[in-house]
This record gives C-alpha cells, sequence and structure tokens, in this order.
C-alpha cells in the first residue's frame, strides 16, 4: 500500500535519482526515474546510502471530529424527525408537501414534475417541527441507502384513493423496509369521487403493511391535498411516530450530516443542499465534504434566508465547496481548513488509485483478449 516515487524519495535524501537508479541496478532492480516504489525497496536501497525510511501513516479519523460516545451520550437532546414522502407519480406528494408549508410549490414546477429534491423544515400547528424531504423518483434516496447514509427516519406513503397501489408504490414499501423505517400511510385525494380507502388498506395489507384499525401497527391517514382534509392529523401522527423512535441528537459539537442534492452554480461555484444529523454546522466552518474541502461562506435556509447556524435535522444549502460533491455523500466539519484539505486530497488520492487499479485490470483484460 505504502509507496513512494523513485525522484521523490532521491530528492528528500538529497542525491541524485540516477545515482538512486543505480544503486537499484546493483541490488537487481530495474528501476525508472517516474516509478513509484514500494515501501520495502525504499527502506532497502535508503539504508544503502544510510537513511532510514519511516513510514508516516495518515489517519483520516484522527482529524474528524470523533466524539466518545459518552460524552455524545450526555450531551442528547430531542431532534426532529426528517421525513421522506414517497409514492407513486401523480399520486400527489408535492401537493401535500406544498398544503403543509401552506405555500405553492406545485404550480412553479416546470410541468408539475419534481425536479430536484426539496428539503423543508416546518413548524406544526401544535409547535412540533417536522423536516420534510421531496424526492423526484428515488434514485437519490437509493444512492443514498447504498452508501448507508441513514437519512430518513419515517417514510410517508402518498397513495392515491382513487388510483391503488402502484408500481412506485410498492417500490417505495421495499425502500422503506430495507432502510428500516417506519411508514405512515398517506391516503390522498379523499375528496375525489372514486375515492375507496378501503381497497387501499386491502392492497397495503398485502404488502405487510396493515392498518390500526384492522390490527395492525400501521397508522394510516385520510387527507385531501385539495380540500387540507386530515393534513393536521397526519402531522401529529408523524410527530407520533417520532415520539416512540426516540429521535435524539448532540447539537453541541461539530456537525455531520449528508448531502441532499448539490449543483455547480455559475456565481457561487458549488452548492450542495445538505441536511445536518448531528452538531451544529456553522459560518465560516471547515468542512470535508465526499471527496471535496472548503469552509462555510454561506448558508441559506428553505426560506432563502442567509443563516448563522444550523443544528440537528435542518436542511441547509451551503456555498464554499471546491468542489460539487454527490447525493448521499457525508460532510463533517472540521477543525481547520488544513485539515480539511489534507483529508480531502488523501480522499481523492485513494479514489484516483482505486480509477487507476481498475483502468490496469481492463487494460490487461483487453491484452489477454487479443491473444
Ligand atoms: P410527481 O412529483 O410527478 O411524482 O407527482 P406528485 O406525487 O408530486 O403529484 P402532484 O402533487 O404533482 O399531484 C399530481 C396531480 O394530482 C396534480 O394535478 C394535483 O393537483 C392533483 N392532486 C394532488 N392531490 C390531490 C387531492 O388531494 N385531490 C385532488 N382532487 N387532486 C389532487
Ligand atoms: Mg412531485
Amino acid at each position: 500500500d505504502e509507496a513512494i516515487e523513485l525522484a521523490e524519495l532521491a530528492k528528500r535524501m538529497g542525491i541524485k535519482a540516477n545515482e538512486m537508479i543505480a544503486k537499484l541496478m546493483g541490488m537487481g532492480v530495474m528501476a525508472t526515474v517516474n516509478q513509484t516504489i514500494d515501501y520495502d525497496t525504499a527502506s532497502l536501497v535508503a539504508a544503502e546510502f544510510d537513511f532510514e525510511v519511516e513510514k508516516a501513516s495518515f489517519e483520516e479519523e484522527a482529524l474528524l471530529n470523533v466524539v466518545p460516545e459518552e460524552e455524545d451520550k450526555s450531551a442528547l437532546e430531542t431532534c426532529p424527525p426528517v421525513v421522506t414522502i414517497m409514492g407513486h407519480v401523480d399520486h400527489g406528494k408535492t401537493s401535500l408537501l406544498d398544503v403543509i408549508r401552506k405555500s405553492k410549490i406545485t404550480s412553479g414546477e416546470a410541468g408539475g414534475i419534481t425536479q430536484h429534491i426539496g428539503a423543508y423544515n416546518v413548524e406544526t400547528a401544535n409547535g412540533g417541527r417536522i423536516t420534510f424531504l421531496d424526492t423526484p423518483g428515488h434514485a437519490a434516496f437509493t444512492a443514498m441507502r447504498s452508501r448507508g447514509a441513514q437519512v430518513t427516519d419515517i417514510v410517508i406513503l402518498v397513495v392515491a384513493a382513487d388510483d391503488g397501489v402502484m408500481p412506485q408504490t410498492v417500490e417505495a414499501i421495499n425502500h422503506a423496509k430495507a432502510a428500516g423505517v417506519p411508514v405512515v400511510v398517506a391516503v390522498n385525494k379523499m375528496d375525489k369521487a372514486g375515492a375507496d380507502p378501503d381497497r387501499i388498506m386491502r392492497e397495503l395489507a398485502e404488502h405487510d403493511l396493515l392498518a390500526e384499525d384492522w390490527g395492525g401497527n400501521v397508522i394510516f391517514v385520510k387527507v385531501s391535498a385539495k380540500s387540507g382534509e386530515g393534513i393536521d392529523e397526519l402531522l401529529e401522527m408523524v410527530l407520533l411516530q417520532a415520539e416512540v423512535l426516540e429521535l435524539r441528537a448532540n447539537a453541541d459539537r461539530k456537525a455531520m450530516g449528508y448531502v441532499v442534492e448539490s449543483r455547480l452554480d455559475i456565481g457561487r461555484g458549488a452548492v450542495a443542499t445538505v441536511l445536518v444529523k448531528q452538531g451544529t454546522l456553522k459560518d465560516g466552518d471547515p468542512i470535508v465534504c465526499g471527496l471535496h474541502s472548503g469552509h462555510i461562506r454561506a448558508m441559506i435556509d428553505d426560506s432563502g434566508n442567509r443563516v448563522e447556524s444550523a443544528g440537528p435535522s435542518t436542511p441547509v444549502e451551503i456555498v464554499g465547496l471546491a468542489g460539487v460533491p454527490d447525493a448521499g455523500d457525508e460532510f463533517v466539519a472540521v477543525a481547520s481548513d488544513k485539515d480539511a484539505k489534507q483529508i480531502a486530497a488523501h480522499r481523492m488520492q485513494k479514489q484516483r488509485a482505486k480509477e487507476l487499479a481498475k483502468k490496469s485490470r481492463a487494460n490487461l483484460q483487453k491484452m489477454f483478449e487479443n491473444l
């Protein structure tokens, strides 16, 4: 694993690369200036020049702000649940979020189809807070889960009462099951003439989602994004479910969380919507995010206002990363810009080594195929 370029090693020892190549040749090792030599070879050739080679291991964990579990435990406080709204196309996910926020997200969207993941924090009638993620299809959710990013605490499964369980409904159920998060069912479009909530309950029972009314443990709420029926009850039920989960976070530490979406903005550079899971993210914080480093130059909340800090379960847009991270990437606030850069550089190097190894394997394969 540990290796150094021959030229670099020679430079550090203050000898000419040619001398080193000659010495290596004397040892029976053919080498060129641009070659990388492994630790053992480096040690041997260095010894020939009366040098000793020391392994400098890089411990990423030492630079990340890993908080001792005990210390973390004592500082835990209740935090808002992060809720993902899922369901089949056109069953009313965005419309529901719309009435919940009492805003008009749907009407502003091109063709009424969700183009991005929105992340919003709302305050309910009785003062509870919930963070919502509105997903476009489920690609981002899948990407996050495949990286082990536990972003969602609860899934609201939206099923149109006049349409029933559809392919993407089943997909959503499977996502929730795989993530091990509870589902609250919102039977939507109750205002419509063809609404048949019993049918929805029956069809979902076949997918192991048995309603409380039928002796199961899944909360069903009949709602209409159009009339507003059942919305307050839905929010109450989500908060109830959250209470059972006992969601806690330590706000009093450096932040960590996940990227929900990201893009390159012509004026502002890399922009990422992140969800803080632990700690408090502050303006100016040096951070590492996926393969990139940077520090927070600006933070914007879900209403478009600049904020100085963001605590657990808060979604914010951040500006200041050197590159665009991927959805699902973890971000961590660290002690200094130097630490952030070092970690990112190390990750980038590892990534490159991986790609190189893949490429050379592919080339080897091709060589054999051409034989
Ligand atoms: P995608 O983002 O494309 O997957 O759709 P969505 O699930 O977000 O559905 P959206 O909120 O865009 O709603 C689809 C259509 O159903 C729109 O025309 C809404 O006006 C309509 N709609 C949503 N909820 C209700 C409801 O409760 N009652 C009635 N009558 N129509 C609704
Ligand atoms: Mg939508």
